[in-house]
């Protein structure tokens, strides 16, 4: 029996967000991979009137892996319903709460593993009679454990080493946080488990990024310290992520956003994106060699055609055409 065609769910977004997928969807072309598309943030609000539209939604769900581009934009800023509220309500309708984020460049190889559905994202919000506007930050134990066994698992399959970040010495939630983790490192002996405060280790990471494997750490967090570990290596024309849960699709996407200052020159580097797509294939798709072929194909582009962000001239189409050409596709 033929096995069923994996199923790309693709949501350009906003801004920076096409003009990356572009570049996106002609890999998965040359690769071989059937994919769709569907309108998403911004662009859906002004089609649908909502950013995550239901059509958009079901076809997440039945899929092998959603590709994200960047949503959000000063047009939409003001409206009940951003578009960031759209990602949010994505990944806690896909269950996505292991968020990697690695950092690589520079003799510096490290990976942010993010909670993503908890914490003051999801806390509840809101306004009280007297002017007052606030954000919850609540966190459960089952929440902290499933997000750290990823991390000790990962943490495994690298350095051995897992650093757990967090605000104890301040929060409620992040007291919990250590005493749970502390707890579940009895169950990895073979992993060495390290707490750091989440205002030294981001001092740290600017200043000593290469001694740095594995770390875990709360939603918020984890989106600081995430665009500080790109920062040094390169910036975030080169940072991807994988959103992972258990058993639902994942969500592979830029840690960049609608980069609105060069939106619609030709500016965007689409490494992040790249990579993300790379992240795909190993985890969605499961396929290593088409991932592992795809980042060496970037790393080639990334030699011979970087954009200005690195500080050369190559538009997004050329640096995707630069991938293409060095794109050994395997035989499957
Ligand atoms: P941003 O990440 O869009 O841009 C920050 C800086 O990085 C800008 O100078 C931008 O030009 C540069 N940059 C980003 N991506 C790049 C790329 N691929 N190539 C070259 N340079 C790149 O952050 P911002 O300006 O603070 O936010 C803009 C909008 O994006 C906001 O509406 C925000 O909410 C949204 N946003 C969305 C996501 C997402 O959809 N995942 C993530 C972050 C921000
Ligand atoms: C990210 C972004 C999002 C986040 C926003 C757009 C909701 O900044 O993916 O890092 O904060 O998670
Ligand atoms: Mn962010």
């Amino acid at each position: 029996m033929a096995a069923r065609a994996p199923k790309v769910v693709c949501l350009p977004g906003d801004g920076v967000g096409p003009e990356v997928m572009l570049e996106a969807t002609r890999v998965l072309q040359a690769l071989g991979i059937g994919f769709e598309e569907h309108p998403f943030g911004g662009a859906a609000i002004d089609s649908w009137g909502r950013p995550l539209p239901q059509p958009t939604l079901e076809a997440c769900r039945s899929a092998d892996a959603v590709l994200v581009g960047a949503v959000g934009g000063a047009q939409w800023d003001g409206l009940p319903e951003r578009p960031e509220q759209g990602l949010i309500r994505l990944r806690k309708e896909l269950e996505v709460y292991a968020n990697l984020r690695p950092a690589v460049g520079d003799g510096v190889d490290l990976l942010i593993v993010r909670e993503l559905i908890g914490g003051l994202y999801y806390g509840g919000s809101g306004e009280l009679p007297d002017g007052r506007v606030f954000d919850t930050m609540v966190y459960t134990r089952p929440e902290i454990e499933r997000v750290a066994r990823r991390a000790f698992e990962l943490a495994r399959t690298r350095g051995g080493a897992l650093l757990s970040v967090d605000k104890a010495n301040v929060l409620e939630t992040s007291r919990l946080w250590r005493r749970v983790v502390t707890e579940l490192a009895a169950d990895y002996p073979d992993v060495e488990l390290k707490h750091g405060l989440v205002d030294s280790v981001a001092m740290n990471i600017v200043m000593r990024p290469a001694d740095f494997d594995v770390l875990v750490m709360e939603n918020m967090f984890g989106d600081i310290l995430s665009d500080v570990a790109a920062g040094v290596t390169g910036g975030l024309g080169l940072a991807a992520s994988a959103s992972l849960g258990d058993s639902s699709p994942g969500i592979f996407e830029p840690v960049h956003g609608t980069a609105p200052d060069i939106a619609g020159t030709g500016r965007a580097n689409p490494t992040a994106m790249l990579r993300s797509v790379a992240m795909a294939l190993e985890h969605g798709l499961a396929e290593p060699t088409k991932a592992r072929a795809l980042e060496a194909a970037v790393a080639a582009a990334l030699a011979e055609a970087p954009t200005p962000d690195l500080g050369g001239a190559a538009t997004t189409r050329e640096f995707g055409d630069a991938v293409l050409s060095n794109l050994q596709v395997p035989v499957s």
